[in-house]
């Protein structure tokens, strides 16, 4: 290596050091050291170092990946929690984790405030430290400047009004990846989030869901969870970005079917809390799940081809269902619509302190996309759900209208 390449890889790095070379462990020091280094003064000496180590190093370094969260909620906060921690783990990342926070007052100060003083989401994650390398933030821009790895975590509904608030702000090169369960409806059909997001700002954008109840995750619980890659490399990187001892990460290359399952177990969720609602028991509850597994299948299937049946047998399919049905917020809303006869409107107000339920959401996106196709009577479950949470229909019915 000659005198000038040295200085270009220091200019190109913007490093202040390049010192000796040694060929290896046992070899004496060698070649570039003495001279160069005379000639370069203002470089310090620190480390003993081989060459091809230096600049593959310093490649990486110049390319880590600088990481944004964009969501606090309960999920997201468990999510800070676990990428803050593993960016300090991996040379690929940057230390620093910027998250977005959909700024409010919390005992009359900002959520923001209280999260960068105490370490700690006060509102929708109380009790559990978050890394002192996570940076909360409410300026949407300044979260994103930068990033190369942008981590959707908000409720779905309010995915068009970040993104469009995010166009022209981000790095083109970024990639993204979406944990939001849900999805985009029209009259045509069914529209992935990751789609959603990955049309607004011309990104590649993968997925991530599971049977992953954010409290148990935050008391580092064991559990699994699904990351869906466009390609093996992205899906190796947020493997990396995300597991953990209690947080195993499986991939699969679907990104479309692991979000989908995401979305629409919510829905089953709603009908076993029907079933727990009216004390029908276990089995009346295993039937729900099984028809509703079943439904889920047929509707993804439906309106999306490539789907891979392999996804509905892991963490994202079969697991996240039966977690919902029994531990979900969407499941324990609904058994007290049948109990208390108040509206789901008015439980999420009651019963969740600012956490958002989506489930209803998405019963209300499926049924408009099933009615304008005709063809409600081929999901006789999704169908009654609907008309139990919005038309008056005798929750009982939940068992009689299916067959
Ligand atoms: N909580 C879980 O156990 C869990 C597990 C897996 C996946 N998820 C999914 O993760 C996503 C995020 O859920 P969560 O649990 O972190 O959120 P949450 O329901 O706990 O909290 C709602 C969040 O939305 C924010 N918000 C309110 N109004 C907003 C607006 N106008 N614009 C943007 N944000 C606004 C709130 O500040 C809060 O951060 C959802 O899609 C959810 O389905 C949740």
């Amino acid at each position: 290596m000659t005198q000038n390449s040295v200085k270009r890889m220091i200019q190109q790095y913007r490093c202040p050091i390049i010192v000796f070379a040694k060929k290896s462990i046992n070899s004496r020091y060698f070649g570039l050291g003495s001279n160069c280094l005379l000639k370069l003064p203002y470089y310090k000496t620190i480390n003993f170092v081989t060459l091809s180590n230096i600049s593959s190093n310093m490649t990486r370094e110049n390319v880590r990946e600088k990481v944004a969260l964009i969501g606090s909620g309960n999920w997201g906060t468990v999510i800070s929690k676990i990428i803050g921690n593993n960016v300090m783990r991996y040379k690929e990342f940057h230390q620093e984790v910027k998250m977005w926070v959909f700024e409010e007052k919390v005992g009359g100060r900002n959520l923001t405030e209280l999260i960068n003083e105490k370490h700690e989401n006060v509102k929708y994650l109380p009790g559990f430290p978050i890394p002192e390398n996570v940076k909360a933030l409410p300026d949407l821009s300044e979260v994103v400047r930068d990033a190369t790895v942008l981590v959707f975590c908000i409720p779905h509904q309010f995915v068009p009004k970040t993104c469009d608030q995010l166009k022209g702000k981000i790095n083109p090169k970024a990639k993204a990846i979406s944990l939001v369960k849900g999805f985009e409806t029209d009259e045509t059909g069914i529209r992935p989030m990751s789609h959603a997001i990955s049309e607004s700002l011309n990104i590649p954008v993968c997925s991530l869901s599971g049977a992953n109840i954010a409290n148990e995750i935050a008391e580092e619980h064991f559990s699994e969870t699904t990351i869906g890659y466009n390609n093996l490399e992205e899906g190796e990187l947020f493997k990396k970005l995300f597991e953990t001892k209690y947080f195993r990460v499986g991939i699969i290359d679907d990104v479309v079917g692991v979000q989908l399952c995401g979305a629409l177990k919510n829905v089953i969720a709603i009908g076993a809390g029907f079933v727990d609602g009216l004390k029908l028991g276990e089995n009346a509850k295993a039937a729900i799940i099984r028809i509703g597994f079943f439904e889920m299948k047929q509707f993804m299937k439906k309106f999306y081809g490539g789907i891979k049946d392999e996804t509905f047998f892991e963490s994202c399919g079969i697991a996240d269902v039966i977690a919902t049905c029994y531990g979900g917020r969407n499941r324990k809303v609904a058994e007290k619509f049948v109990t208390t006869g108040k509206s789901f409107d008015q439980l999420e107000e009651e019963l969740l302190n600012g956490q958002k339920l989506q489930g209803t959401l998405t019963v209300k996106e499926i049924h408009r996309v099933l009615s304008s196709k005709g063809i409600n009577d081929e999901f006789k479950l999704f169908t009654t759900i609907y008309r139990i949470a919005f038309e008056g229909l005798p929750p009982k019915s939940i068992v009689e209208n299916i067959d």
